[in-house]
């Protein structure tokens, strides 16, 4: 997998299709080679020597193609490292010391010409699913404070084409995961959050394709995600010699660590991939890494249940009662696990008071959580609550308590966003309280799932207690502070589920996703909204952690209405839930629901951990449509979506991807078997009508 050439000093990585070759350049620093299809001998690959100048303003070096690239020198594009010294030099210059080859890993060793600032460069090698990580370490050695005022996990650089498309996720508040596309300009361009989580503006994740030339099915892609739930920043430049560079890390933003003597900082995971074949193959390479090495392995061949939550039902206005009606009618269509969200703790009737207070409200629940709990588990689901950890309302006993506890400037009066402040999670103590309230939580009740919510960002992130020169490393602190939370409390409640909820879909990325099972995606549970927000996760996040509800019949974002089977198709798109307000259903709506639901279970196992194809995009055309294959291809799920007829135009056939071509497949529901290679270069009719119709197609192979 990983081989090294000591005479040209060349290092290449291998997955199961692609290669990643670098080396040590003349003046000592590691500069890339190659990236792309495997090639077959180790001479294949050139030796990693340093652009020549070309100009005073272009030094050689400053061109060259660095993996982690120290500000110093005539270097002007994104540096990975800028530090200053003890003595006030504001130079890193790396040099190769050595390195180590594991069976899947390679440990690169530098350090600066000069000062004991080491570096280890670490390259894991995801075989099957073409994937490798980086990370790095940086660990001073001297025995003087080193001011780290950026350290990023490294760059890539593409090979030289004429243009590069880059395509990245960006949204809003109820419009998250938009998928956006644009022609890389000769000038530097940065993606980024600076709002202490990964944001609902700006994915962490971006492809890039040479020429725009790559479609869902074929062509060159090149992906890039960066592990990090705190501020992250993306650098895509496009130099002078016309050479793209991708740099990704912790942003630099605000931002300094104050690296003790002997202190090792250990940077967030830069995750790339290649593929060949295209933006679906790209996207399931990621799909598969996630189920296999990044969600936590405790649930990870576990199937999601479906899930009722509470939130647009009631809102705050929950109670023992009411929370145990819809729970009976929860259990009666199906549901199997009911997740009771805001409201039931501290003064909690609106956001206006009570977060910070984790205790059950009694005027609300006299019995306390058990009393609804029991009810649940007597009706033969689970239970699910909602909290907002990292929150505190002005109004609330904490904050009473603890006022210092929130982020904020001693001379300024820190901004309330829905009502609420931060609480600094770099504090130790701060972290103590919440983890002894969450585990009293967890240990006192049979909860076995958990929405972590986060409604608001990082504002005035002021920390006046700590030491002057660490206050600004509170943005790797906080992150760093939810990941530590979460893993004590799974530590000691390893059944728990728990799921990453930031006002919808405002903090997904592959780092929370070592703590976290499950996401919830956006606010916006508009089904027809939810297939623009559904095919953009869709493109860096696999299906299984999608959680999307089945709401009210007039969804309150846009006001429109949409059929019962509409919107279960949709949210049966990933991880099914049912968030209206049963209490209003119909029988007829009952009996339906009760059919999908138990539709849903019968393919879920293909949904959540078979392979996903986006076969027509909600963004081109009039219908979307998406498949999922299972494992042994032999059992295929597509849904179907029409958005409007127009001028009775006919409908295109819907043709299926990655069936086993000489196999027979059975089309439910129909007279008809055909051959995987019919279904997949014919394809399937559809017969949909009207404004917003949907079909769900099962192919079973014979
Ligand atoms: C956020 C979440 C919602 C709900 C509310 C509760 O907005 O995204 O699903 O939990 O908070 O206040």
């Amino acid at each position: 997998m990983i081989q090294y050439d000591d005479h040209k000093k060349i290092w290449v990585l291998e997955t199961a299709q692609t290669s990643y070759a670098l080396g040590v350049s003349d003046s000592g620093t590691i500069n890339h080679i190659y990236y792309g299809e495997k090639l077959p001998k180790l001479s294949d690959y050139p030796d990693a020597k340093n652009e020549q100048e070309w100009a005073s303003f272009t030094s050689g070096e400053g061109m060259s193609r660095e993996e982690f690239m120290g500000w110093c020198k005539p270097k002007y594009t994104e540096p990975c490292i800028k530090a200053t010294f003890q003595d006030g030099v504001r130079d890193v210059v790396l040099t190769y010391v050595d390195h180590t080859i594991e069976e899947n890993a390679l440990t690169i060793h530098l350090k600066d010409v000069y000062y004991a600032l080491h570096f280890k460069l670490l390259y894991r090698v995801i075989p099957e699913c073409d994937i490798f990580e980086r990370t790095v370490e940086v660990i001073n050695v001297s025995d003087y404070p080193i001011v780290l005022e950026s350290i990023l996990t490294g760059s890539l650089h593409l090979p030289r084409e004429k243009e590069y498309r880059l395509t990245f996720l960006s949204g809003k508040w109820v419009g998250e995961s938009q998928i956006q596309e644009v022609m890389v300009p000769k000038t530097k361009m940065v993606l980024e959050s600076r709002r202490g989580a990964t944001s609902h503006e700006t994915n962490p994740v971006i492809f890039l394709d040479a020429n725009a030339l790559a479609t869902e099915d074929v062509g060159d892609v090149y992906t890039a995600a960066l592990a990090f739930s705190g501020n992250w920043k993306m650098v895509v430049e496009k130099n002078a010699i016309d050479t793209i560079k991708i740099s990704a890390g912790i942003n630099d933003f605000d931002f300094s660590w104050h690296l003790k003597p002997r202190e090792l900082f250990k940077t967030p995971a830069m995750v790339l991939s290649y593929t060949n074949k295209g933006f679906g193959h790209a996207s399931r390479n990621l799909h598969q890494y996630q189920m296999k090495y990044v969600l936590p392995n405790e649930h990870n061949n576990d199937l999601r249940k479906v899930l009722y939550n509470s939130w647009e039902a009631t809102f705050f206005d929950v109670n023992e009662e009411g929370q145990s009606d819809l729970a009976e009618r929860a259990a009666a269509i199906g549901v199997e696990l009911f997740v009771m969200d805001d409201g039931w703790f501290g003064e909690r009737s609106s956001d206006l008071a009570g977060l910070g207070d984790w205790t059950v409200n009694t005027k609300k629940f006299p019995n306390g959580l058990e009393g609804l709990i029991n009810k649940v588990n007597a009706l033969g689901m689970d239970f699910g609550l909602w909290v907002e950890p990292e929150m505190v309302n002005p109004d609330s006993n904490l904050y009473r308590q603890h006022p210092e506890w929130a982020y904020h400037f001693e001379t300024r009066k820190p901004t309330e966003a829905r009502n609420q402040l931060v609480l600094n999670l770099a504090r130790e103590d701060v972290r103590q309280y919440l983890f002894e309230v969450l585990d009293q939580l967890l240990s006192e009740n049979n909860i076995t799932f958990i929405k972590w919510d986060l409604n608001r960002s990082i504002s005035e992130p002021g920390y006046p207690s700590a030491p002057l020169e660490e206050q600004r490393e509170i943005w790797v602190r906080h992150a760093r502070g939810v990941y530590e939370l979460v893993n004590r409390l799974k530590e000691n409640h390893p059944d728990v589920i728990f799921q990453s909820c930031s006002g919808g879909g405002g903090r997904c990325d592959f780092g929370i996703l070592q703590y976290f099972d499950q996401v919830w995606v956006s606010d916006n549970t508009d089904a027809f909204d939810r297939l623009m927000i559904q095919e953009g996760f869709s493109m860096a996040y696999c299906p299984k952690i999608m959680e999307s509800w089945v709401t009210e019949e007039m969804n309150w974002v846009n006001k429109r209405k949409l059929s019962l089977k509409y919107r279960f198709h949709v949210a049966m798109m990933g991880n099914l839930g049912i968030g209206a307000d049963l209490t209003k259903w119909t029988w007829e709506e009952e009996q339906e629901a009760t059919q999908l639901i138990s539709l849903y279970k019968e393919i879920r196992e293909t949904i959540q951990h078979g392979q996903h194809y986006r076969l027509l995009s909600p963004r081109k055309g009039i219908l979307t449509a998406v498949e999922y294959i299972n494992k042994d291809l032999s059992e295929v799920v597509i849904f179907v979506f029409l958005h409007s007829n127009h001028f009775m135009e006919p409908l295109p056939r819907i043709k299926a991807q990655g069936l086993e071509e000489d196999a027979v497949y059975y089309i439910q529901g129909t007279q008809l078997y055909l051959s995987g290679k019919a279904l997949m270069k014919i394809g399937i009719e559809v017969m949909l009508k009207g404004d917003f119709d949907s079909t769900l197609i099962r192919l079973m192979k014979q």
